[in-house]
């Protein structure tokens, strides 16, 4: 289970988040809307600790995070995919999915230097790296360099290394955002399998309703840093706040 409590960052005198206190469970996928500048990255770059809150607390499983830097956050168990930052643009496929899961096993691995159990170690964890490509099906792409793949697959990659970290918490600020049509399906398809992994939490940053409608079990929305709406997928997407912000529908009373 992760937690907020109070959440809030202040940039100056703006108030980005705003007392946020919300849990997400695990088994679930919450999808996060509200308009441009909401607050949406803000509150993830919060959960994440890529930036300090000014008050407030966030939590997994009872745990406080609050002080610690976004790397021992994600050894607790909190994943972001970060849109290609994390690649190694000069290794293949392969061996970017390796160092993943490398890190996600935290050096346990290392046993001395004991050539059989080095030589054991590094094939148990190519076998992990081939299941985690297979599973994106990227497979065939694994010997080539990473610099040389269409930019979908290096965004499928992104996914497969935050599978192979296996973390409890999965973000997802826009996935699909500046993906072809063909692309975006597939990622989509990579979130649909994590779901069915009951024991993590997926938080989704998404414009896209019809992806909303389907993916989310639940909804929150943002608004002004606030949040201002939080349930059942058709009640929320039904609200005036997210019919203005989405769909382009007006108002229907318009100030004269
Ligand atoms: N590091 C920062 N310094 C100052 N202001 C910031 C910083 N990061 C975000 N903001 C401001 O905080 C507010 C929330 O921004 P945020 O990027 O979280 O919105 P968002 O909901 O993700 O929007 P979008 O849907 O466009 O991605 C905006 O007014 C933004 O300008
Ligand atoms: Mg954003």
């Amino acid at each position: 289970m992760l937690e907020t409590r109070n959440l809030t960052v202040r940039f100056g005198g703006h108030v980005a988040v705003d007392h946020v206190s919300c849990a997400f469970a695990a088994g679930t996928l919450t999808a996060i809307v509200g308009p441009n500048g909401a607050g949406k990255t803000t509150y993830f770059n919060l959960i994440s600790g890529q930036i300090a809150a000014t008050e407030g607390d966030v939590l997994l499983n009872e745990q406080s995070l609050g002080g610690m830097p976004a790397s021992s956050r994600t050894r607790a168990g909190l994943g972001r995919a970060f849109q290609l930052t994390n690649l190694f643009p000069n290794l293949s496929v392969l061996e970017n999915v390796r160092l993943a899961v490398q890190a996600a096993r935290g050096g346990k691995h290392l046993r001395g230097l004991n050539l059989w159990s080095i030589w054991s170690d590094h094939k148990a964890l190519s076998m992990r790296a081939m299941e985690v490509l297979e599973a994106v099906a990227m497979s065939e792409q694994q010997d080539k360099l990473v610099a040389n793949l269409p930019h979908g697959d290096q965004r499928k990659l992104e996914v497969a290394l935050l599978m192979a970290l296996d973390p409890l918490v999965f973000m997802f600020d826009e996935p699909t955002a500046g993906m072809s049509a063909d692309e975006a399906p597939v990622i989509l398809d990579l979130i649909r399998q994590l779901k069915r992994d009951k024991s993590k939490t997926i938080l989704l940053v998404e414009h896209k309703m019809d992806v909303v409608r389907e993916l989310a079990d639940r909804i929150i929305v943002l608004h002004n840093g606030q949040l201002v709406a939080d349930g059942e997928p058709n009640t929320v997407i039904a609200l005036p706040v997210v019919q203005e912000a989405y769909l382009g529908i007006a108002p229907k009373e318009v100030a004269p």
